[in-house]
């Protein structure tokens, strides 16, 4: 894969200083976790955005390359970097892809968002300048994610002879919700897309929804461009990986701690980042209705909640996170009893408890309002022991492929999650086994491999 170059905002490498010395730890965010085992060993170039001092510092020593990967690092003007990524990134593409905007107050596109709009586009234009420095002649370019939207064009003016493909891990907005961006921004950002050579999505859902962005008169216009050959190709998890992680010790050790806390209760689990799109409030919520509504669950039941904190520079994520964590406050007051804390509420980004948790639920609730994929929807079956049942929202990418072994909720009603956890609480053993076993046979059809050749192939 020497003639590859994979580019995404974040490395495959965390570094951090710890009384002035450097330590590497494993990358922020599920993209950079699952293609970095992809790609080890494989001579691949990996552009990212140099994060941080201690970044700053291992580019400056030379260790940045990890795992036979070598890693361009694109330095990025601290003021240019959260403008692109606070502001545009995840303030405005974010909440606009998941249809999150709160239009009574948000968005406004005032005049320090357009000057975010500028430094996205630099942030944009100092990765096109790198990958147009790195890249070999004829390589094959995959870029990733919503913050790298403008890179086709500029990438097709700088290096027309490489073959360029986006691959996209949120949901693409309705035509109507890209509306609302300023004329000139979605034009660019269509625009930018529509520079590439191809465009990739987890579900025909979401690449339908970026044909008709093209489609849409106004929209069109703005863009100046057709829209470019788009590609479905859901990811999935690495079996392999993940039932070694399950079975390592860390996990094994989390999951006495985990039983030792549930004891012969029943267990419900989710594993969110704190994210809006996660719909962590009406998840709480659809567990104190079905707390307040069957009293006969109360002490027979048990929440591990474990969310794992993220994007927090940004203020709507601390907002957010003081919320989740007053309701489960909440909850657990009302409810809770000596002997039985009714949610297990668990903020640490502890990857093995995380694990221990899928391995043990007899229900996995995964209710996001919006999701490209959601990977803990497909991690849970391959890695669970009790026929678990799968709670999952019809609004997550992963829908499309697993709804046929799960039960279906509208991640907006409250009563009918509530009633799905009943429902799921009190399946026959008969009918949990034969839906865990159907939905491990449809996770098993996808690997992370097949989704990072499909981008290969659709570079031509
Ligand atoms: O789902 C989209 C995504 O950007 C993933 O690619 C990433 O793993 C996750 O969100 C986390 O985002 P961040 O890099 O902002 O922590």
């Amino acid at each position: 894969m020497t003639d590859v170059v994979v580019v995404a905002n974040r490395g495959p490498v965390a570094f951090r200083l710890d009384a002035g010395n450097l330590v590497a730890s494993a990358p922020g965010g599920g993209l950079a976790g699952t293609l970095r085992p992809l790609l080890a060993g494989t001579g691949t170039t990996w552009v990212a955005a140099s994060l941080g001092e201690a970044a700053r510092l291992a580019a400056e020593r030379g260790q940045l390359d990890t795992d036979g990967i070598r890693v361009v690092a694109v330095e990025i003007d601290p003021a240019d970097y959260a403008m692109a990524y606070d502001v545009v990134a995840n303030g405005t593409l974010w909440p606009c892809h998941h249809h999150l905007f709160d239009l009574t107050r948000r968005p406004r596109f005032d005049w320090h968002w357009h000057e975010a709009w500028a430094g996205y586009r630099r942030y944009n234009r100092a990765f096109a300048n790198a990958v147009a420095e790195a890249a070999a002649s004829g390589a094959t370019v995959l870029v990733q994610d919503y913050h790298l939207s403008l890179l086709g064009s500029m990438l097709s003016e700088l290096r027309p002879d490489l073959s360029t493909v986006h691959f996209c891990h949120t949901p693409f907005a309705e035509p109507a919700v890209l509306g609302v961006l300023p004329t000139e921004a979605v034009g660019e950002l269509l625009g930018g897309l529509g520079g590439f050579g191809a465009c990739g999505f987890h579900t025909e859902r979401w690449a339908d929804a970026f044909r008709r962005a093209y489609a849409d008169p106004e929209l069109a216009e703005a863009a100046g461009t057709p829209a470019p050959p788009t590609f479905v190709s859901p990811l999935g998890p690495s079996p392999e990986a993940l039932r070694d992680a399950a079975e390592s010790p860390p996990a094994v050790a989390a999951a006495r701690r985990l039983a030792e806390q549930v004891g012969t209760r029943k267990l419900i689990v989710r594993v969110d980042r704190i994210e809006m799109s996660k719909n962590l409030l009406r998840g709480f919520l659809a567990y104190e209705e079905l707390l307040e509504t069957r009293p006969r669950w109360r002490e027979q039941v048990v929440m591990a909640a474990f969310a794992y904190p993220s994007r927090e520079t940004m203020a709507e994520y601390l907002g957010y996170r003081a919320e989740v964590e007053h309701l489960v406050a909440r909850i657990n007051e009302r409810f809770g009893r000596p002997g039985w804390l009714p949610i297990l509420y668990d903020p640490a980004d502890d990857y093995y408890r995380s694990l221990a948790g899928l391995a043990a639920y007899d229900v996995l609730l995964v209710n996001p309002v919006r999701d490209g994929m959601n990977m803990v929807a497909k991690e849970g079956p391959l890695v669970n022991r009790r026929d678990g049942v799968l709670v999952l929202s019809r609004q997550a990418g992963a829908w499309e492929e697993l709804g046929s072994g799960a039960l279906g909720i509208n991640p907006f009603d409250v009563t009918a999650t509530a009633d799905a956890l009943e429902e799921a609480l009190t399946m026959g053993a008969g009918e949990r086994a034969e839906r865990a076993r159907r939905l491990e046979a449809l996770v098993r059809r996808r690997t992370a491999a097949d989704w990072l050749e499909d981008q290969r192939r659709a570079a031509g």
